[in-house]
């Protein structure tokens, strides 16, 4: 899959980079090893930008190791890891420090976000300095999350990504909202209804304001319902916020009423929705208003998930680095998705959001090598995971593909189900 569609070719590699792509058979005699993909699909390395490996802190819930080599299963070649680790990466010292310790352990590129919270808008220039791919800021309360800034904190704090060029993830609910809606009960619908829609719909409305009144770049991730869709998709017509939009395979796959047999396990914030919220989005990604897909990858133990039962007070988020290119693969098989427009949602738009395009994100001369062989299938099961606590709502599914290999820089980093070599994963600073 070339960014001119998809073609017949000999991918020519050489010191971690395309070289060439030639015609089918014209491979040049002396080339040191050559791996053959008849029958198979070569994609650029899915960038899964949405990410929690958890370290430092809770690495009981996930790790390097163990996150990375499930991202090469799944044929991600980079992540963007997310901020909400203990301690999280509020301070520039605190993502050198987890550069520190990520480096030499990853089987996937990755990149790093800083967290913006009430009290370190001064820290922004620091972190861009250090290397943050972008900014992540938690409206609403989550997993380890700080408390949010105030509104006019975001204000001064948007004015000062505005002058760095620096995106800003946004997690866009409604804290105010979300503690007033808050009911105890068990069961998914209970999760849902405190986290209603509207605390979606407005943080997101809110937050494009600010992002219109500063110019700054803002991507709002994990979208969930019809209402922020339509919002947003008025906002990106008007032309006067640099906003993009992310959502996730489980809110396209499932519904809060197919997943209630499930309980905790399918606890996730924002909630899982219903079927208008789901067609909604399928249609936000036919109409361009969904710029990418990413998985939100976000273990916990089993004992953090089951809680004895209590699904109030059950940890919200389940794994999914490994299998958001299988499923979404599902469905092009399915016919619901384009394999071009899927290479876009999970390669091409992650690139461009987070500065690193044109180096990723493309199979052309000059692009890092990073690809994953895929080939299309009869139903099967998903092959054996590798998180740390793999467990979601969506890795019993058949699948419609299979990751036979992946390459990162040039280099072997699975096949066939197993790890290949040593972890040579780069850490990645945007528009290096
Ligand atoms: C995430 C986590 O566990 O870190 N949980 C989740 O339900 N999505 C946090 C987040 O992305 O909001
Ligand atoms: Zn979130
Ligand atoms: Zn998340």
């Amino acid at each position: 899959m070339t960014p001119d569609g998809q073609r017949s070719a000999e991918i020519l590699m050489q010191e971690g980079q395309i070289a060439a792509l030639l015609a089918p058979g014209s491979a040049p005699s002396g080339v040191a090893s050559i791996l053959d993909a008849t029958g198979c699909l070569v994609l650029p390395g899915a960038i899964d930008p949405h990410v929690h490996f958890r370290e430092p802190g809770f690495s009981a819930k996930e790790d390097w190791e163990h996150g990375s080599l499930a991202a090469v299963a799944g044929g991600v070649t980079t992540v963007l890891d997310m901020p909400n680790t203990q301690p999280p990466t509020t301070t520039a010292a605190a993502l050198r420090d987890k550069v520190t310790l990520i480096a030499g352990r990853s089987r996937c590129h990755y990149g790093l976000y800083g967290m913006l919270w009430a009290q370190n808008a001064e820290e922004i220039e620091a972190l861009a300095e250090a290397g943050a791919i972008g900014l992540k800021v938690f409206l609403g309360e989550t997993t380890a999350s700080l408390p949010p800034p105030d509104d006019g904190q975001l204000l001064g704090a948007l004015r000062r990504t505005a002058a760095l060029g620096l995106r800003t993830a946004v997690h866009a609910e409604n804290g105010a909202i979300l503690r007033a809606a808050a009911v105890a009960g068990d069961g998914l619908a209970a999760h849902g209804r405190s986290r209603p829609a509207v605390a979606e719909a407005e943080a997101v409305r809110r937050v494009c304001l600010l992002a219109e009144a500063t110019g700054a770049p803002i991507l709002i991730v994990h979208v969930s319902t019809a209402w922020a869709v339509d919002i947003l998709r008025r906002v990106k017509a008007e032309g006067r916020v640099n906003v993009r939009v992310e959502t996730c395979p489980h809110y396209l796959l499932l519904t809060e009423d197919e997943a209630a047999p499930m309980g905790a396990i399918a606890k996730v914030n924002p909630p899982l929705r219903s079927a208008e919220d789901r067609s909604a989005l399928w249609e936000a990604i036919a109409d361009g208003t969904v710029d990418q897909l990413g998985s939100d990858h976000a273990p916990h133990t089993p004992s953090e998930k089951e809680c004895v039962g209590d699904l109030y007070r059950a940890a919200a988020g389940f794994a999914g680095v490994q299998t958001l290119v299988p499923l979404l693969l599902t469905e092009v098989v399915a016919g619901r998705l384009g394999i071009g427009r899927l290479v876009e949602l999970i390669a091409e738009g992650p690139a461009r959001h987070w500065g690193l395009w044109p180096r990723k994100g493309r199979i052309a001369p000059g692009a890092d090598a990073d690809l994953a062989i895929v080939r299309l299938c009869p139903p099967a099961v998903l092959p054996r995971p590798f998180s740390k606590n793999p467990r979601s709502p969506l890795s019993d599914r058949p699948v419609h593909a299979e990751i036979v290999a992946t390459l990162v820089a040039g280099q072997l980093a699975y096949r066939d189900g197993h790890p290949v070599g040593a972890p040579t994963g780069q850490w990645q600073r945007p528009n290096a």
